[in-house]
């Protein structure tokens, strides 16, 4: 029997298998049939297990798997007895004899490494406190489909050094691109960068010129609304507006995650400016995570 494969992390993946992901993503969005079956889960059926809430994650899984020929099933924490105290692993073991596969989105990593340790079925991350390897998927295919050279572009974080932060690390990481990250003191990612191609700083300004994108996200993360209103005083100086946005390449690429918090953050004019390119950016959600799901179940 064929090992089982997770995707907990963008380096679980070679630079060629993320280009290669990118490249099939490009084939789905455009309707192009891959090179197996058209529908290569037909027959199987996808866990999809949230601890918490989502939009995009959600329902781009869901409809990619339909897509794919398979079911998703969708398991809130507080319908499961694993929001009752039921151990991870034995939920794990639990759910490897009924499904098929696992996108779990969940607060701390190791909980996201505790059910793939302990399932027989490939994991995905759907997002954990870590990393957010599925959206940054999504970001390199709305920037490579929007013409930029996704191993040679200038790319910028502001704001928070949080799951987004990191993953966008890893990426570059394997990729190559030059990425520049301004975040406040004590507020810097968790991921260690390990290439000369990722710049550290505070200023917002250093990080934005020459970008050819620039990217956000909310100040407070899911599971730090106790923190929101002091992080409002903090990350003040690391809002995208209009002034920031001048300061970086014509024609700058605008990206955010979602859901944004417009006057945070992100200013609404640039977020709804022509340089934004959001609206692509969830949509290709559903293309590369298509592209996961072929990788990882063919
Ligand atoms: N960007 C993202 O993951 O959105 P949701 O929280 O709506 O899934
Ligand atoms: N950093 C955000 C991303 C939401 C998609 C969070 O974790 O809440």
């Amino acid at each position: 029997m064929r090992k089982k494969r997770d995707f907990l992390t963008l380096t679980d993946f070679t630079a060629g298998e993320l280009l290669g992901v990118l490249g099939r993503a490009g084939e789905i969005k455009k309707g192009i049939p891959g090179r197996g079956p058209a529908r290569p889960l037909g027959g199987r059926c996808i866990g999809m297990l949230f601890e918490k809430p989502s939009t995009r994650t959600r329902v781009s899984f869901e409809v990619g798997i339909t897509q794919l020929g398979g079911t998703p099933l969708f398991l809130g924490l507080n319908q499961m007895q694993l929001g009752r105290g039921e151990l991870l692993k034995d939920t794990a073991r639990v759910l490897s004899r009924y499904l098929d596969g696992l996108v779990v989105r969940t607060f701390g990593h190791d909980r996201l490494e505790e059910l793939a340790k302990w399932s027989s079925i490939p994991v995905i991350n759907g997002l954990t406190d870590l990393c957010h390897p599925c959206q940054v998927l999504a970001d390199l295919l709305t920037l490579q489909d929007a013409g930029l050279d996704i191993t040679k572009m200038n790319a910028a974080w502001i704001g928070d050094g949080n799951n987004m932060a990191n993953s966008w690390i890893s990426a570059a990481g394997l990729l190559g691109f030059r990425l520049a990250l301004a975040c406040p003191q004590g507020y810097e990612p968790s991921v260690h960068a390990d290439g000369h191609n990722v710049l550290l700083t505070r200023d917002p300004f250093e990080a934005v010129r020459d970008a050819d994108a620039v990217s956000t996200d909310v100040w407070a993360s899911m599971g730090q609304e106790e923190e929101a209103e002091e992080r409002k005083g903090v990350f003040r100086g690391y809002q995208v507006n209009r002034q920031l946005i001048a300061a970086a390449r014509d024609g700058v690429r605008i990206l955010h995650c979602l859901p944004a918090h417009r006057g945070e953050e992100i200013t609404d004019d640039v977020l709804e400016s022509e340089n934004s390119l959001v609206w692509d950016q969830a949509e290709n959600r559903l293309h590369v995570q298509k592209a996961v799901l072929e990788l990882l179940f063919m």
